[in-house]
């Protein structure tokens, strides 16, 4: 059974069990200052988690395109990817652990014939607020003795669980585990997650426990023997200051990794001898006279780099030197490092990248939308570092390290004459077993970050050159013009510099290609309607998360302090209108949007990579 196949297959199941299939989010995170990827299912889910009425009811089923930047060192492990899909079923306050945990064992024993005897799950071990749970084991008991399986409760283990429960297990008496950390999940650490006790699903691979990653073997050991195919979060908390205070209404946020299930459903010995990576891999090996098992770790670097690349680019990302667009850069540049290795051209990257559209359109048709975007993008980045990577290579190779350490300069000049991210110098020295100075680096980044923040400083905030007026007026303009670029372009489009003067404001923004005619005309026309229309303008203050919740958009990638102040053109926080534009925003702003009378684009041009920019003049 093919992934694509396994992915119907799910859907329809849950869709029997009368749910509704719902669209899934883009990857790159939007408005959200904690967490820059959707990482899973439940992430644009949160509101309905916390008691919303969902549009679609209160069962629902999807896959979701994910990406975790948490594992891109992990990947080169066989198991880990940093992009994957996640099968995803939700309860909100409807069904609980009994119809969860049926169900699911129904989809892998029943639909994708995993033998029984193979699954072994974990469950929450139980702590001050909540107690072990019973519920669970008893459900899972029941299907167990229907498929006919042992049943039996192992010893727990406590605390993060790495170690397991330094006991000798017997995996044919023993199916059911109770952990502490592990079985608690949560989306992140800041106040307001959500989280919850899990129970989690394991595949037994049949292979041997290695006794490098501890004594005696578990379902949580890092070893491979045990694989992690679902997690099924009960979700019924939400993080406070000093713990977990219970929601409304209990929830089920089920997650299963599509290609893992692939995996375990073909018996493919890993993820990268299953149809999700075989055509890509089998493209490599066709190019290099080195094949997959002569170097395993590059290989599966290079294919699941390109597939997150593809998708990232494809949902409106860019490379670049901060934020999403970062991590961006870094996977192509780490990538590339890899397919040098291998020694094979770069341009297989972009035919790499080719491949992965072509594979994927049938379920993602925004990938052939948007396949020329993507595949210059990716281009581009190819070319600029394939120019300094060689060099940067040979100066890598040519450093003598003093007691098996980089020093912080030579890490600084890797980053910043050849454009080696640190996350892969530290890569690379760590091959030859050697450190950086991380300290000596940290202080070369300050003192260039001072450098160049000196320029920066001289103007005043929120890009203005003054409080003119005449500048007043355009600042508001810019909110204006922001919007209408999302409403028309897409919501990729994200600031990426201001400078207004009274005389014009300068506007830069990411999108990947010259805008047309016909979209300066639209925008032109949207922020001149809206003058038209007469709206007040509201400037309150609240909470970053408020503000977030009410579609604020935040600017870069600072970290805000309790309160904020935000501007919003059209209706105040608490309206039940929508506004025009809303931002989070020091000001100051005109009264009402009449005030600027006529809105003009005079010039839209390239900034930098992925980057335009527009100057405009009120008239
Ligand atoms: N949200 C849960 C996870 O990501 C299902 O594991």
């Amino acid at each position: 059974m093919n992934s694509d196949e396994i992915r119907s297959k799910y859907i329809a199941h849950f869709v029997s069990k009368g749910h509704k299939e719902i669209s899934a989010a883009r990857l790159l995170a939007e408005n959200d200052p904690t967490l820059l990827f959707v990482n899973s299912g439940m992430f644009p889910l949160v509101p309905y988690l916390l008691g919303e009425k969902h549009p679609s009811g209160n069962r629902l089923v999807n896959y979701q395109r994910s990406f975790r930047t948490d594992d891109i060192e992990e990947v080169g492990d066989k198991r880990h990817t940093t992009f994957f899909e996640m099968l995803g079923n939700w309860s909100l306050g409807d069904y609980f652990k009994k119809d969860q945990l049926n169900w699911w064992y129904e989809f892998i024993v029943e639909e994708l014939k995993l033998d029984p005897a193979r699954i072994y799950q974990s469950v929450f071990a139980g702590n001050d607020l909540v107690s072990r749970d019973e519920e669970s084991i008893s459900v899972l008991q029941e299907i167990y003795k229907k498929y006919g399986v042992s049943d039996g409760v192992g010893p727990a283990t406590v605390g993060d669980g790495e170690k397991g429960p330094g006991e000798e297990i017997d995996f044919n008496k023993s199916r059911i585990f109770p952990y502490l950390d592990k079985n608690w999940w949560k989306r992140g650490d800041a106040v307001g997650e959500l989280g919850g006790p899990d129970s989690e699903t394991f595949y037994d691979t049949g292979k041997s426990h290695d006794p490098k990653f501890g004594k005696y073997c578990h379902v949580n050991c890092s070893c491979g023997r045990f694989i992690e195919i679902g997690n099924s979060v009960f979700m019924q908390y939400r993080k406070t200051v000093d713990g977990w205070e219970e929601l409304t209404q209990k929830n089920v946020d089920f997650g299963g990794g599509l290609e893992r299930l692939t995996m375990v459903c073909n018996q493919a010995p890993n993820l990268f001898k299953t149809d999700v990576f075989s055509s890509y891999v089998e493209f490599i090996e066709s190019k290099s006279g080195i094949k997959y098992d002569d170097i395993p770790s590059s290989y599966e670097i290079i294919t699941d780099h390109i597939r997150a690349v593809t998708f990232l680019i494809g949902d409106g990302g860019i490379p670049s030197n901060k934020d999403q667009g970062y991590f961006i850069r870094r996977l192509i540049r780490r990538g590339l490092v890899h397919l040098n290795k291998v020694g094979v051209n770069f341009d297989v990257f972009i035919d790499l990248s080719r491949l992965v559209i072509k594979k994927m359109s049938a379920v993602y048709p925004q990938l052939t939308k948007n396949e020329e975007t993507i595949v210059s993008l990716i281009s581009e980045e190819v070319q600029k570092f394939s120019r300094t990577l060689d060099k940067g290579v040979k100066y890598f190779n040519d450093i003598k390290p003093v007691n098996n350490s980089i020093s912080g300069q030579d890490a600084f000049n890797l980053l910043t004459t050849y454009g080696f991210p640190i996350e892969l110098t530290r890569e690379m020295a760590k091959d030859k077993g050697w450190n950086i100075d991380e300290k000596e680096f940290a202080e070369k980044i300050i003192q260039h970050k001072d450098l160049s923040r000196q320029g920066a400083d001289q103007k005043f905030k929120s890009g203005l050159a003054d409080t003119a007026e005449a500048t007043i007026k355009l600042h508001t303009a810019t909110h204006m013009l922001h919007q209408a670029l999302r409403q028309v372009l897409g919501e990729h489009v994200q600031q990426k510099g201001s400078n207004i003067t009274p005389e014009r404001l300068r506007f830069d923004f990411s999108h990947p290609q010259k805008m047309t005619e016909l979209e300066i005309k639209q925008v032109e026309n949207i922020v001149n309607e809206n003058i038209v229309k007469k709206l007040p303008v509201y400037c309150e203050e609240t909470s970053p998360e408020d503000a977030k919740n009410h579609g604020a958009i935040g600017l870069f990638d600072k970290k805000y302090g309790e309160k904020v102040t935000v501007y919003s053109i059209g209706a105040t926080l608490n309206s039940k209108e929508k506004p025009y534009s809303r931002e989070i925003c020091t000001g100051p702003h005109v009264k009402n949007t009449e005030e600027l009378v006529k809105f003009k684009i005079i010039k839209e041009e390239a900034c930098s990579s992925g980057i335009r920019r527009i100057k405009a003049i009120l008239v």
